[in-house]
């Protein structure tokens, strides 16, 4: 057809003319002598109508056969309707079928509800549905404005390796392989310990990509393949961390707020509750969550009480975030709970200078991060106290040898906050292929 190509979800820059949408069919109602097929084409939906007497038989009846998921090149006009979703809807003027699935095997995924088993069986199919392909887009822009934020900010992204020769969060998680035969590897958990070295030659640093943990957990905030993005400065203090931390949240929420509008409302996400995530952030030590938890305890709203010293558990994360309407920063966590790398804080030893944001709305930790131990002696001894093998962290050792600095960084988990973002129940819809204790398929 002669019709200009159009996406549906620039239909605004077209109300009025004849286009050519590329994509499937992701419904079809009918009421009589009218059709209403909805199509979709990855950049949203739209719905078309089609009335008997407006369109050539065959239009008609091809439409009418038409099966879920059959993909379909279309021509319409587009309306301005404000009732719709996408505020357009089509006025179908031509159909051409590419393929037509038959009735006798039908898309698996229909309209109605199924089982989350049923539907993370058949992820390659349900992420066409338009809640989990919402999903999948603001995930990228989530990406995107992350790497923007770094990018934009003066840092410069070095990657880590992702097969390493020692832990970086502790050795219980750790995905073992053989490396060829003399030694083993294991996949990377956090790139932090290398980008502390590339923080040290460029100053400003940070990695992007895939972290994987051997979590034995089945949580809703668990995966055991997820992305992680991570900032490590040069001569940054713990506080330089909290404001680097709060601005960066900020904007890839803005960006969010953006570019989705049309995504959230299919999500039914509460859109102010997202405007109001804006720098800065409130700051709370462990101290003072922890008597947050106290008195939550003694009015009944929390179940369990918090021991003082104990890392907190997710009910009690999501106790503190909830009470908070923008992500809050806890900082200064016992260090007995800490990786062996944070810095003791000089006022007070027993804590490490740390921090964990924990999102609004009772999503809990959405980044992990510290100042790091800046002495030769002491990293050694934490070391050594954690059990780790010296060898392996000799590199990481002569960091404090040759030129320390003062210098922090932290890590945020993307699904965390695509989970947060997009309201969801579980970080298994915030990627593509959810890698779970239980699942490795698709
Ligand atoms: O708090 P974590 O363990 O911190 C680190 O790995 C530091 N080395 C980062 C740094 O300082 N550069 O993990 C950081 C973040 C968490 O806050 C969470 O968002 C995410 O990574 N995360 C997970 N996300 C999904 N599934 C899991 N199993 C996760 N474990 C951590
Ligand atoms: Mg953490």
């Amino acid at each position: 057809s002669a019709a200009p190509l159009a996406t549906i979800a620039s239909l605004a820059q077209h109300e009025g003319q004849t286009v050519t949408l590329r994509g499937w069919l992701y419904n079809l109602r009918e009421s009589g002598k009218l059709l209403f097929p909805i199509f979709r084409d990855g950049t949203g939906t739209i719905q078309g109508i089609v009335p008997k007497a407006a369109v050539p038989e065959e239009v008609f009846t091809t439409i009418k056969n038409l099966t879920q998921e059959s993909s379909v090149v279309v021509t319409g006009k587009v309306r301005a309707d404000k009732r719709a979703p996408s505020g357009f809807e089509l006025d179908v003027e031509n159909i051409e079928v590419i393929h037509r699935i038959p009735e006798e095997t039908p898309f698996p995924i229909s309209l109605k509800e199924h089982g989350v088993d049923f539907l993370m069986e058949h992820r390659h199919l349900w992420i066409r549905t338009p809640r989990q392909s919402a999903i999948l887009r603001i995930r990228a822009t989530i990406m995107r404005a992350a790497q923007e934020y770094f990018d934009t900010n003066g840092f410069i992204r070095t990657d880590p390796p992702i097969l390493t020769p020692n832990a970086c969060e502790g050795t219980s998680e750790l995905f073992e392989m053989d490396y060829f035969d003399q030694e083993k590897a294991y996949l990377t958990q956090s790139g932090q310990l290398y980008i502390e070295a590339t923080a040290l030659a460029l100053g400003k640093v940070y990695s992007f990509g895939p972290t994987f943990r051997a979590e034995k957990s089945k949580t809703r905030r668990h995966l055991t393949e997820f992305w992680m993005i991570e900032p490590e400065v040069a001569y940054l203090d713990l506080d330089g961390l909290m404001e680097l931390a709060e601005n960066f949240v900020s904007h890839i929420v803005k960006r969010v707020l953006e570019g989705h509008q049309a995504d959230l409302k299919v999500l039914q996400r509460d859109v102010a509750k997202l405007e109001a995530i804006q720098a800065p952030f409130p700051k709370i030590s462990y101290d003072e969550a922890h008597a947050m938890l106290e008195e939550a305890y003694k009015q009944g709203a929390i179940e369990h009480p918090h021991t003082y010293g104990d890392d907190f558990g997710s009910p009690d994360e999501t106790y503190i975030s909830s009470q908070f309407d923008r992500p809050v920063m806890v900082h200064r966590y016992p260090a007995a709970v800490k990786a062996f790398y944070m810095e003791p804080d000089p006022k007070d030893p027993t804590k490490a200078l740390c921090l964990d944001v924990l999102a609004p709305e009772g999503y809990g930790e959405i980044i992990g991060g510290s100042q790091r131990v800046s002495s030769y002696e002491l990293l050694k001894s934490r070391i050594e106290a954690h059990n780790l093998p010296l060898e392996a962290f000799q590199w990481y050792l002569d960091l404090r040898k040759y030129g320390s600095v003062p210098h922090s960084g932290y890590g945020m988990g993307i699904e965390r906050v695509v989970a947060w973002v997009c309201g969801l129940d579980h970080v298994r819809e915030t990627i593509p292929f959810a890698r779970t204790l239980n699942r490795i398929y698709p």
